[in-house]
């Protein structure tokens, strides 16, 4: 059912109700006369307003969030009783035990900047709930309810901006910041390509993934995930599809080329290993970005990251005078050091 309105209803009122044409899925919906522009959501007396009043389904997404949370609320009011009361970690987790009593204790998964996050087990299924510290989670929502049926990005099941809580899907794997060689290698072309794919949905529909390597996901099952994104109604002039590509490409070359110590020819050459590794994937990515016919600033984008990598790793590649340089200062430091002598001395 849909009710026609020229602009927001302050009440139901005189309101004409339309029983074919668009559909609300499981909700009321109103919608501007020619059912263009979805304006709110009727939910008992109360329209709850569509902020952007353009999709319907993101309208939809977002009451079905809000409203699943009377579902989920028994489940989790322990744990947001906890957070609020917890002065430490350590206080926190032991609170959560006793509060649990030993069945289906939430887990701690990780303390981000902006929230702690649990998994915790509802009827045989795991979810993960973050708490937020900040009371700005709307935009959190907005994002996920723009998001809803993207496979591969967070999936929200509900949410309270009063509790500052919500509760997603868990996305399977370890998060960017953890990727090593192993999984370099086990990443296949289905991946990439359905990770451009997800990229370009994203932009599609308005969501404006936050490029932490903290917020991808990646299991060699199932591949990259994306979570803690927002929503931006002017996504494709301010973060257009070759900007997804680009954030997903540093991820992949993400903090690589500054995180290690080489004091030996050895150490240089197992690190350009991993970094060659790297390389093989951002060039497939950029080869996938080519044939699968996005656009040639996509394509450029994703190919300027593959080269600055390349050109850049150069530097740890075996005999390169950088290495030569670095193996010459660390024996060097070790010998000043075994003759007891200060650093600040000798640079
Ligand atoms: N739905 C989820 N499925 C699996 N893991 C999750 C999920 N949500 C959060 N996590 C885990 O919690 C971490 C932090 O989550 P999130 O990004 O939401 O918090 P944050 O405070 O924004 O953290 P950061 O500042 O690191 O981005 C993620 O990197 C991930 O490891
Ligand atoms: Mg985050």
């Amino acid at each position: 059912m849909t009710i026609l309105a020229e602009s927001f209803p302050e009440t139901l009122d005189n309101l004409e109700r339309d029983d074919g044409g668009l559909s609300g899925g499981t909700r009321d919906l109103v919608v501007s006369p020619m059912g263009e522009k979805a304006l709110g959501v009727v939910m008992g007396n109360e329209v709850i307003p569509s902020q952007e009043a353009s999709r319907a389904d993101r309208v939809v997404a977002r009451a079905d969030i809000l409203n699943a949370y009377s579902l989920f609320e028994p489940a989790v009011a322990p744990l947001i009783e906890a957070h609020n009361k917890a002065t430490s970690k350590e206080d926190l987790l032991e609170s959560i035990e006793a509060m649990y009593e030993g069945i289906d204790v939430p887990v701690s998964i990780a303390d981000g900047g902006a929230a702690s996050v649990f998994k915790i087990v509802i009827e045989g299924k795991s979810y993960a709930v973050r708490l937020a510290n900040s009371d700005e989670i709307e935009g959190y929502i907005k994002g996920s309810s723009a998001g809803r049926g993207i496979k591969g990005l967070e999936q929200m099941i509900a949410a309270s901006v009063e509790d500052l809580i919500t509760i997603s899907e868990i996305i399977p794997g370890k998060n960017g910041q953890r990727l090593n060689l192993d999984d370099m290698e086990a990443i296949t072309d289905e991946q990439l390509i359905s990770t451009l794919q997800m990229l370009k949905e994203a932009v599609d529909n308005g969501v404006r993934i936050d490029p932490n390597a903290t917020n991808f996901m990646y299991d060699r099952d199932v591949g990259f995930g994306i979570l803690d994104y927002g929503y931006d109604p002017n996504i494709e002039m301010d973060f257009p599809l070759e900007a997804n590509v680009a954030a997903f490409a540093h991820l992949i070359a993400e903090g690589s080329l500054y995180s290690s110590v080489i004091e030996s020819e050895e150490d240089a050459a197992a690190y350009y290993s991993k970094l060659e590794a790297r390389l093989r994937v951002l060039k497939r990515f950029s080869d996938i970005c080519r044939v699968q016919n996005e656009g040639e600033r996509v394509v450029s984008e994703a190919v300027r990251i593959a080269d600055y990598f390349e050109a850049t790793m150069q530097r740890y590649a075996p005999g390169s005078a950088w290495v030569k340089e670095q193996v010459r200062q660390a024996v060097k430091l070790r010998e000043w050091k075994s003759r007891d002598i200060k650093p600040d001395t000798f640079f």
